[in-house]
């Protein structure tokens, strides 16, 4: 099979020399890149890199080897292009239709899914016309990856930063791996929609240095999220006690106990199409928190732990719906007779889709794969043969999508 064809374009920010790395995860994982730098690009990593890096000539011109026709060539050959980091003012040039270089050339001939992750300093990013461009751009089609949050170029921080290339290299992946589902000049399924996912698992402290825990590690939620971000939606991921790195393009609240979650959930849930509830939320949490450390004293019992009912934010949400046609999913961890109660607790909680997973030793719990069933409110039954988290998360995506208004 030939090698997948990705352009990697590259303009002139700081955030270029990560784009190094995020090269030469895709030559080494089996793709062809041919990477396409700005004249202002050079400046922060020079052609040599790009060219010893990508195993290909690098050129910032429309006038070199004019005989190869390259400002269409590149374009028209290339099964995804990438442009990272992408400056404002490249966002501006491809949101009118400028081409004054090789990149912007290529921008224009390229007719295969598209990707940008700007990277710039807050008060760029957040400006106007800015925004405008992006908002261009994600309108034609465009897949444009928020920035993170942390620290940019000198002492500042805020939004803006480059994701972790490992991070842009699943993004790719990702859109890479739908490319055949994905129409020319189409949105991505989820562009426009905006999404939260709750993952990982409450702690409900005891003492200043105790709590009640449990074993999820935010896999699967952390899954979902990117999930929805390679498919264009504006995500909100509530993690709880997930360590894990941050998913690119993906807006994170971290929480640590249940009524903390609930309330970043709720806050999130207000304007999205669909709330993912696959964190394991403490049903129950201790009656009283001691300020300063529970001590052991000798000839003493131990005082008993008392404990009082967590709120139930899944039936909560499901019951109350946000906002009108909002997609409520829940999820549900049974030992026995999985059907059965995962058919009972979607109906006790009122959600449109339950995502039933069987549990036991060894299973689910912190793997990179899982099996499950989908249960609809409208008695479907969608079986998800054991996998990766990543291929249930896509198949809860497209449930989603067929259900939401
Ligand atoms: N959940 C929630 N709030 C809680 C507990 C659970 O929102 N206080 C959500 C979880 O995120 C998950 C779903 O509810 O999506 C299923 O949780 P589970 O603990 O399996 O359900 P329970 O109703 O607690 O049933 P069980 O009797 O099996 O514990």
């Amino acid at each position: 099979m030939d090698k997948p064809k990705v352009v990697l374009g590259v303009s002139g920010g700081i955030a270029a020399y990560k784009a190094c790395e995020l090269l030469r995860r895709l030559t080494e994982s089996g793709h062809d890149v041919r990477v396409v730098p700005t004249e202002s690009a050079l400046h922060f990593v020079g052609a040599a890199t790009w060219s010893a890096l990508s195993g290909h000539p690098v050129s910032t011109s429309v006038w070199s080897d004019v005989h190869e026709v390259p400002h269409v060539r590149i374009g028209q050959g290339a099964d995804l292009v990438i442009v990272a980091p992408a400056t404002a003012d490249l966002l501006a040039k491809a949101a009118h239709g400028l081409a004054d270089d090789l990149l912007t050339n290529t921008l224009l001939t390229a007719r295969c899914p598209v990707v940008f992750a700007p990277a710039m300093h807050t008060e760029m990013w957040e400006h106007p016309a800015t925004q405008e461009n992006v908002a261009t751009l994600r309108r034609r089609g465009a897949l444009v990856v928020d920035p993170a949050v942390g620290r940019l170029t000198g002492v500042d921080t805020g939004k803006g930063r480059f994701p972790e290339p490992a991070e842009l290299f699943d993004v790719v992946r990702r859109v890479l791996g739908r490319g055949g589902d994905v129409a020319v000049g189409a949105a991505p399924d989820l562009a426009g929609r905006h999404v939260v996912v709750s993952a990982g698992g409450t702690r409900e402290p005891l003492d200043p240095v105790r709590f009640l825990g449990n074993r999820s590690s935010g896999k699967q939620g952390y899954a979902l999220a990117r999930s929805a971000a390679a498919r264009g939606a504006r995500v909100t991921l509530v993690a709880a006690n997930a360590a894990l790195p941050d998913p690119a393009g993906v807006d994170i609240v971290p929480v640590g106990t249940a009524v903390q979650l609930r309330e970043a959930v709720l806050k999130a849930a207000a304007d999205a199409d669909a709330v993912v509830m696959a964190a394991a939320v403490a049903d129950f949490r201790p009656e009283t928190y001691a300020t300063g450390k529970i001590k052991k004293k000798d000839g003493e019992d131990p005082a008993p732990i008392v404990l009082v009912r967590n709120p139930d934010i899944l039936a909560e949400i499901a019951g109350d719906r946000p906002r009108t046609g909002q997609i409520v999913v829940g999820f549900a961890a049974e030992t026995d007779d999985v059907l059965a109660n995962g058919r009972a607790k979607l109906a006790r909680k009122g959600c449109d889709l339950l995502v039933v997973n069987e549990v036991g030793e060894r299973k689910t719990f912190g793997s990179e794969q899982n099996e499950a069933i989908v249960l609809g409110a409208d008695g479907s039954e969608t079986p998800v043969p054991y996998g990766p988290k990543e291929d249930l998360a896509d198949t809860i995506w497209d449930l989603v999508i067929q259900r939401l208004p």
